[in-house]
């Protein structure tokens, strides 16, 4: 593969945010000038920003009314391991769901562990790169039934083509330009699986529903349509559809979302990876182009990781170069890049309905999409992050106001919610107060007079979100990834994954490197060792956290803690400022989600701690906001942590095998039946030299099986609720 540039995962290593939004630096400024107002632990503004200490005693810290029917971890914590399986507590079980390449239906061939499947059949197989997904509850009428445990459709996302290319037999074929059966494949390998599952008698364990009417593949392809502010707009006019009604293809699934409705939102990431931009396109772009284009990560003459575009002329592969080579929009694809980094609505129990992407919700790299529990006569609320290095924190809230009629609406319904509303983006002030600054053309100086980008309609304030928070004046984060409301107290939650540009307080920042601030506060290092024995050392927030924050009683005001730091258990006090212990030391979190008792999943995806353990899933009984204290970060940097960790609220429930991501949960509504997703098993490996050989090695010896990311079903032995008593 020595000739290609090899198409690894776009990890969000080009910081592209080169705004001199307020951060760390005025941020500590005003901090310290305040630290004894705020932080001196007995002032009125003390407790009103952050509560009091007394709920962090009670079971999860719920208001009162739950306290008495407290949540409890009721597992033995995993011991942390390098094991090439997925390993879970005593007394559970994990069985297989389904892999890349297994067939949803019965004309196709079983995958046959040597990349001989054609790319054709990838549009009936299951896509590669597991990540986002969520469980519908199916009825006996095929619509949506929210409360059924025993048979659902459970939607997947496809994030990329993952190393070492075991798509393919022999990985990919070295040469300047790719081979077009092989993006053939590849396109049709990204995007969403959508399956039946179902249970067999009193059995909590899931069975895919082979052949089902319901199971589909959406791709790279796929036909979808805009709604909300760019639909029509000249942003998203293409050859394709030059009226920017339509577009082909989701790309780069990563997190997801979901809605009280009944759909699934799956959630457009690192699109960078499939496009690019010719040499010299910038003379035949305006300014203000030029400036959204390099923004967004695109400048001219950039080569994508995947090169796709580089397998021929024919429009399925010319179509990834956002390059102007007509008289005019209708003519090319100089928008193709504008019409990724959606959050894109889909029905799973209608297998003709045509995917919509909701534009209301502003494009960036979304990583997912997570909806507040709907409140009859309330706007519908979700939050999302854009999921870069120094990037942001959004909230959308709808303009109709929820009905449960809804409840089964389909897309309908995700017109009515999706398509009209606010967009804000979060600002964190060093005090624990936040504000949601709104993303409105027309107000806030988003207008055709604006410095960063001529706001001429809400299409430009949408597609450009990001130059209209920064601005703004929108707080720069550590990688936004998953979210979560948590449904007993409605606080939500959103991990910020790790950020290696953040210096330390007494450096010069160059380029885009930032100083800590408030709310991504720590600054450190950390050895790794490799499986060779070479060591390096990472900087920055090596191990990442979680941010959560509580509405305010007005729509724009919210105030906030870090609920928990990422650390080794033997790290540095002003490092592990959780106070991690053997059994719930993790780093990197990535995947969040409450189930909807309340409990917390949360899940890694790290290079930081993978010298010493698999990245991993935890369960935790979180507490509120507020109910930590002040604490000094490593770096030197003052915050507001939550309650300390301990075993009780928080415990490792799953380990995943070798050189893997665990990314991805759902769960049934009974709680028996968790959906798990396993991305790139053995990304370190190659075909000839594989590192692991997962899912086959979940059963015993595998030699010469291909890894394969897959969904696992975990459940009780027995049966029974996952992960309480
Ligand atoms: Fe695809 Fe943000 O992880
Ligand atoms: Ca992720
Ligand atoms: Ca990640």
């Amino acid at each position: 593969m020595s000739q290609v540039s090899e198409p690894n995962h776009y990890d969000d290593n080009e910081v592209v945010n080169s705004s001199n939004n307020l951060h760390f630096e005025d941020i500590l400024n005003a901090r310290l000038s305040r630290r004894q107002t705020v932080f001196g632990g007995i002032s009125a503004t003390t407790a009103a920003v952050f509560g009091t200490l007394s709920l962090s005693a009670c079971a999860g810290g719920q208001d009162s009314g739950l306290e008495s029917k407290p949540l409890a971890l009721g597992f033995s914590a995993v011991a942390k391991n390098r094991l090439d399986v997925v390993t879970v507590p005593d007394g559970y079980q994990v069985s297989i769901l389904h892999a890349l390449g297994d067939p949803l239906h019965f004309g196709d061939e079983s995958w046959k562990n040597d990349g001989s499947e054609s790319a054709d059949s990838y549009q009936r197989r299951i896509g590669d790169g597991h990540d986002g997904m969520w469980y519908f509850g199916l009825g006996e009428d095929g619509k949506f039934a929210a409360d059924r445990s025993d048979r659902g459709v459970l939607c997947v996302n496809h994030e990329y083509v993952v190393q070492p290319f075991g798509l393919h037999p022999n990985g990919l074929t070295p040469g300047s330009q790719r081979v077009g059966s092989e993006v053939d494949k590849e396109i049709h390998a990204h995007g969403v699986s959508i399956c039946e599952v179902k249970r067999s008698g009193t059995n909590p364990d899931m069975a895919m529903v082979r052949g089902s009417r319901l199971n589909r593949r959406i791709t790279s392809a796929t036909p979808m349509a805009f709604s909300g502010p760019v639909r029509g707009s000249d942003l998203v006019k293409t050859k394709y559809s030059p009226d920017g009604t339509m577009t082909r293809g989701t790309n780069n699934n990563c997190g997801n979302g979901y809605t009280p409705w009944g759909t699934y939102l799956t959630c457009e990431e690192n699109y960078l990876n499939v496009i690019a931009r010719s040499a010299g396109d910038d003379a035949r772009r305006s300014a203000a182009e030029v400036r959204a284009l390099g923004r967004y990560g695109l400048p001219q003459g950039r080569v994508s990781p995947y090169r796709w575009d580089s397998a021929g002329t024919d429009d399925l592969f010319a179509r990834w170069n956002s390059a102007v080579t007509a008289e005019t929009a209708a003519g090319d694809y100089r928008n193709v890049i504008n019409t990724f980094g959606w959050n894109v609505e889909i029905d799973p129990f209608d297998p003709t309905s045509v995917p919509v992407k909701r534009s209301a919700l502003g494009r960036f790299n979304h990583e997912g999409a997570w909806p507040a529990p709907a409140v009859a006569g309330q706007p519908v609320i979700m939050y999302s992050g854009d999921d870069a290095r120094n990037e942001y924190v959004y909230k959308f809230v709808s303009k109709a106001l929820w009905d449960p009629k809804d409840i089964g609406g389909g897309l309908a319904a995700g017109a009515k919610y999706l398509d009209e509303g606010t967009l804000y983006v979060a600002k964190f002030n060093a005090d624990g107060t936040g504000v949601w600054l709104e993303l409105t053309h027309g107000k806030n100086g988003l207008d055709a007079s604006n410095s960063l980008y001529p706001f001429s309609s809400q299409a430009d304030v949408v597609t450009f979100v990001r130059l209209a928070a920064d601005s703004l004046g929108a707080t720069k984060m550590d990688r936004p990834e998953w979210g979560g409301v948590n449904p007993l107290n409605n606080e939500a939650y959103m991990t910020m994954t790790n950020n290696s540009n953040r210096v330390a307080l007494s450096a010069t920042p160059s380029g885009n490197q930032l100083k800590p601030d408030a709310a991504n506060p720590r600054y450190y290092e950390d050895t790794f060792t490799s499986d060779s024995g070479s060591t390096r050392t990472n900087r920055g927030n090596v191990n990442g956290h979680i941010v959560r924050w509580k509405e305010g009683s007005s729509a724009t005001a919210f105030t906030w803690d870090i609920y928990l730091f990422g650390a080794e258990a033997a790290a540095a006090a002003d490092v592990n400022l959780s106070g991690l212990t053997a059994v719930n030391d993790f780093s990197s979190p990535d995947g969040l989600a409450f189930d909807p008792r309340g409990l917390l999943w949360i899940q890694t995806d790290d290079g930081a701690f993978t010298d010493v353990t698999n990245c991993m899933m935890l369960a935790a009984v979180p507490g509120k906001v507020g109910d930590g204290t002040t604490v000094t970060a490593a770096g030197g940097t003052q915050t507001r942590r939550g309650a300390l960790a301990t075993a009780d609220n928080l415990r490792r429930f799953l380990v995943g095998p070798k050189d893997c991501e665990v990314t991805g949960i759902a769960f049934t509504p009974d709680y028996q039946t968790m959906f798990v997703n396993v991305q790139h098993p053995g990304e370190d490996g190659t075909l000839a030299n594989p590192t692991s050989t997962w899912p086959a090695s979940q059963a015993g010896a595998a030699a010469g099986r291909r890894p394969r990311s897959a969904t696992v079903v975990v459940t009780r032995k027995g049966g029974g609720p996952v992960g309480t008593v």
